[in-house]
């Protein structure tokens, strides 16, 4: 069933300047459900950095990391995020890894809103288990390496995003209308003329 938009919620969503929402947050956080959710809702275009590789590449993530190595995909990310730079209006999903490449970012916040998907380490870890296609976590222990990117990871989405909202629970309707109820005020608090 369509979902009814409060109209002023979304049209004041960062009217001027980068306006883009971007999603940040480790594997299984929800980054790209919310973001179609949000695309949904808000009648934006999304896309995923991680999709804008793969294109780029021609080859699935788990083959670039195998022919390439994480070094080469790094490089590919950075890349697809600094072809982003002119959008306006977008919804981006990132990659849980974009905030290790210390490029990534000021590219990150340039474009607009960033905001951290966090999820309890269980769920998140419920979440992946799901299915292989995360080379990172293809090791004897996916549980151990999940806890461990999660620990050298956290400092670096902390001081990356500029909200944070929790997705252990509720459903992608209701995490999108959380996200766009921050971004809105972080907006509103960047250019306080508009709220
Ligand atoms: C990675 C997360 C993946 C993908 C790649 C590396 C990571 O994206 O970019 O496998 O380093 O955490 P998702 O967060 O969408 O699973």
């Amino acid at each position: 069933m369509p979902h009814a938009v409060n109209p002023p919620v979304v049209s004041s969503l960062g009217a001027g300047g980068a306006d883009n929402i971007v999603l940040i947050g480790p594997m299984g956080a929800g980054k790209s459900s919310v973001a179609r959710e949000l695309s949904r809702i808000c009648r934006r275009r999304w896309v995923d950095t991680d999709r804008l590789v793969v294109q780029q590449a021609g080859a699935p993530i788990t083959e670039i990391f195998a022919a390439h190595g994480e070094a080469h995909f790094r490089q590919m990310e950075t890349a697809a995020l600094r072809s982003l730079a002119e959008q306006r209006r977008l919804i981006v999903a990132t990659g849980g890894g974009i905030v290790t490449e210390p490029a990534n970012p000021p590219l990150l916040q340039a474009l607009g809103c960033v905001v951290w998907l966090t999820a309890d380490e269980e769920v998140l870890y419920e979440r992946v288990a799901r299915n292989d296609r995360r080379p990172l976590l293809q090791t004897t222990d996916p549980r151990a390496t999940l806890h461990s990117l999660l620990e050298t990871r956290r400092p670096l989405y902390t001081s990356c995003a500029h909200v944070t909202v929790d997705t252990s629970t509720g459903s992608h309707l209701h995490v999108a209308e959380t996200v766009l109820a921050r971004v809105r005020a972080f907006f509103d608090s960047r250019d306080p003329a508009r709220a």
